[in-house]
C-alpha cells in the first residue's frame, strides 16, 4: 500500500467560488477517490487563503471585518464543494491558529537558518496578483495578467535570499525531472530559475491582516508566504513530526498554470532553506476559458467578460452534479488549456451520458426484465468483452496514476461503446428467451458492472445508482479496485432493476 497526498492551491477569498476553481477541486477529488478506491492512504487538503491586501480589501468594500469577510466566503467555497461531492480529508483556513504555529516555527527555521536579512524595497507592485513586477515584465505598463495598473510601493522588509539557490533548484529538477509535470510546465519553471533569482520582500508593515513575523512584531508575512505553507500546517509541521515523515514524501501540489513560480522556485526553495526537501510532484494545469479569456475572480466588472458569474452550484443546479464532474475531468486534460461553454457540457451529457452510458444501463435492466424474467443470468466463461474491459481497466489503472483523468474516462467510455455495440450486434431484444439471450445479457451486465466501478471517481453517485439497480450489494467504492474489476463476478439471480433515465436528454433549439 501506498500514500497520496495530494493539495488544490488554497483559494483566495476575494469572491465566490467559479468554475475554474471547480476544476482543480473535481481533478483532485477524482484522483483522491482513485487512490482511496485502490487501497492507497489517502490525505486530500484543500481549503481557503485568506490574508493580504486583496482580501482586505473585499472585507473593507462590503463594509464588514476581514475575519468577518473570510468566515463568509470560505464557508461558500465549502458549500460549492459539499454540492459537488468533493470528499477532502482536512478543509484549511489561513486564520486558523494552527496554521500561524506553522508558519511561524516554518519561518523561523529559515531565518535561524540565516536565509533572511532586513532591506528596503521598491517595487511596482499587483495587488491583484499580490505579486511585484519589474516594468520590463508590465503591459503597457499595466499587470501583465489582470491588465490593471501597478502601484510603486516602497516598504523596509525583511527579504529571502531566493538567489541563493540558483544552484540547487537547478540540481534538483536535474535529478528529478518528474517533479513538475507537464514536462513543458517544468522547462518554464527551469528556465525561470535559469534567468536569474532575485531575493523576495517576505513581510509587510503597510496591511496588519496576516501572521505575525515572530522574530518582528511590526511585520506580518506577506500573502504567498504564509500560503505556501499550508501545505505543511495541514500535516502537523512543528507539531507531529512523525505526521510529516508520514505525508511529506508522497505529496503532490495541483495547481493552475499561473502560480507555477509560487510552486515550482519559491516553494521547493523555502523548503531548502528550512531544511525539508522540496514538494515531490507538481502537477500544473491549464486554464478554463470562455471566448478565449481566463475565468478569473479579479476580472469581472472591469470591462471584461464576466465569467465569476458562472457559479458551480448554478451548472450542477442545471445538468446535475455528476455530469458536470464528468464534463470537467473529461473535456480538458491537466496541463492544457480547454474551453468552456455551455455548449459543450450540453454535447458531452447528450452523447456520452445519455446516448451512451445512460443507454446501456436502460437497455440492459429491460432487456433483462422482458427476456430474462428481470434476473440477471449465469455468466459463461469466454466472452469477446473480457478483453476489452481488461484494456479498459488497464489503461484507466495507469491514466489515474499519471495524473490523466481525461484519458482514464476515455477507456472506460470505450468500454461502454463495446458493450453498446456487442448488444446492437446481437440484438438480444430480437431473441426468444434462451441461452442466447442469457448469455448475452450475462455479459452486457458483468461489462457494466466493471464499468460502474470505473466510473466511481468521477461520478460517485452515479456508480452507486447503477450498482444498486444491478442489484449488486455494498458500496462499490469501498470495494478494493483491482479485485471489483477483473472479469468474471457477476453472480446469477439478482434482481436487476430498470429505474428512471440516468441522464434524460437535453433538447437543444436548433
Ligand atoms: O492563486 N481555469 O488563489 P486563486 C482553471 N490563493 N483553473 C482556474 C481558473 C481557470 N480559469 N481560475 C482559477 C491563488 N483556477 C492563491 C493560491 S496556493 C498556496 C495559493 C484555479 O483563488 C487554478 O487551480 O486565484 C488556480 O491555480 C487557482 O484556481 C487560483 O485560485
Ligand atoms: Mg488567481
Amino acid at each position: 500500500m501506498s500514500r497520496f497526498y495530494i493539495t488544490t492551491p488554497i483559494y483566495y477569498v476575494n469572491d465566490a467560488p467559479h468554475v475554474g476553481h471547480a476544476y482543480c477541486t473535481v481533478n483532485a477529488d477524482a484522483m483522491a477517490r482513485w487512490h482511496r478506491q485502490v487501497g492507497d492512504e489517502t490525505l486530500f487538503l484543500t481549503g481557503t487563503d485568506e490574508h493580504g491586501q486583496k482580501v482586505a480589501e473585499a472585507a473593507e468594500r462590503n463594509g464588514v471585518s476581514p475575519q468577518e469577510w473570510t468566515d463568509q466566503t470560505s464557508a461558500r467555497f465549502r458549500a460549492s464543494w459539499d454540492d459537488l461531492n468533493i470528499a477532502y480529508d482536512d478543509f484549511i483556513r489561513t486564520t486558523e491558529p494552527r496554521h500561524y504555529e506553522t508558519v511561524q516555527k516554518f519561518l523561523q527555521a529559515i531565518y535561524d537558518n540565516g536565509y533572511i536579512y532586513k532591506d528596503t524595497y521598491r517595487g511596482l507592485y499587483c495587488v491583484s496578483c499580490e505579486d511585484y513586477y519589474t516594468s520590463e515584465a508590465l503591459n503597457e505598463g499595466n499587470c501583465p495578467v489582470h491588465g490593471r495598473p501597478v502601484t510603486e510601493m516602497e516598504e523596509e522588509n525583511w527579504f529571502f535570499k531566493l538567489s541563493a539557490f540558483e544552484d540547487r533548484l537547478l540540481e534538483w529538477y536535474g535529478q528529478h525531472p518528474k517533479a513538475t509535470t507537464p514536462d513543458t510546465k517544468r522547462n518554464e519553471a527551469v528556465s525561470f530559475i535559469k534567468g536569474g533569482l532575485r531575493d523576495i520582500s517576505i513581510t509587510r508593515t503597510s496591511i496588519a491582516w496576516g501572521v505575525p513575523v515572530p522574530w518582528d512584531a511590526k511585520h506580518v508575512f506577506y500573502v504567498w508566504y504564509d500560503a505556501l505553507v499550508n501545505y505543511l500546517t495541514a500535516i502537523g509541521y512543528g507539531r507531529d513530526d512523525a505526521l510529516v515523515e508520514k505525508w511529506w514524501p508522497n505529496v503532490h501540489h495541483l495547481i493552475g498554470k499561473e502560480i507555477i513560480r509560487f510552486h515550482c522556485v519559491w516553494w521547493p526553495a523555502m523548503c531548502m532553506a528550512a531544511g525539508m526537501e522540496p514538494p515531490a510532484h507538481v502537477q500544473v494545469h491549464g486554464w478554463l476559458l470562455v471566448g478565449g479569456q481566463k475565468l478569473s475572480k479579479t476580472m469581472a466588472g472591469e470591462g471584461a467578460v464576466r465569467l465569476t458569474d458562472i457559479a458551480p452550484q448554478s451548472l450542477t443546479a442545471e445538468f446535475g452534479v455528476d455530469p458536470i464532474r464528468y464534463y470537467l475531468l473529461r473535456d480538458t486534460p491537466l496541463g492544457t488549456d480547454g474551453d468552456f461553454s455551455i455548449e459543450g457540457i450540453t454535447a458531452r451529457y447528450n452523447t456520452d451520458l445519455a446516448n451512451n452510458l445512460g443507454n446501456l444501463v436502460a437497455r440492459v435492466a429491460t432487456v433483462v426484465g422482458s427476456k430474462c424474467g428481470g434476473l440477471s443470468p449465469a455468466l459463461p466463461v469466454d466472452s469477446p468483452l473480457a478483453a476489452e474491459a481488461k484494456t479498459a481497466v488497464d489503461t484507466a489503472r495507469s491514466a489515474w496514476e499519471n495524473f490523466a483523468p481525461h484519458l482514464a474516462l476515455e477507456a472506460t467510455w470505450r468500454l461502454i461503446g463495446a458493450t453498446n455495440a456487442h448488444l446492437e450486434l446481437n440484438a438480444p431484444w430480437k431473441m426468444e428467451p434462451g441461452t442466447d439471450v442469457d448469455r448475452v445479457m450475462a455479459e452486457a451486465l458483468e461489462a457494466l458492472r466493471i464499468i460502474t466501478a470505473l466510473i466511481v471517481p468521477a461520478m460517485p453517485g452515479t456508480a452507486q445508482t447503477i450498482w444498486e439497480r444491478l442489484g449488486l450489494a455494498g458500496d462499490v467504492a469501498s470495494l478494493a479496485f483491482d479485485e471489483v474489476t477483473s472479469w468474471g463476478q457477476f453472480p446469477a439471480g439478482l434482481t436487476v432493476t430498470k429505474g428512471d433515465p440516468l441522464f434524460p436528454r437535453i433538447r437543444v433549439e436548433a
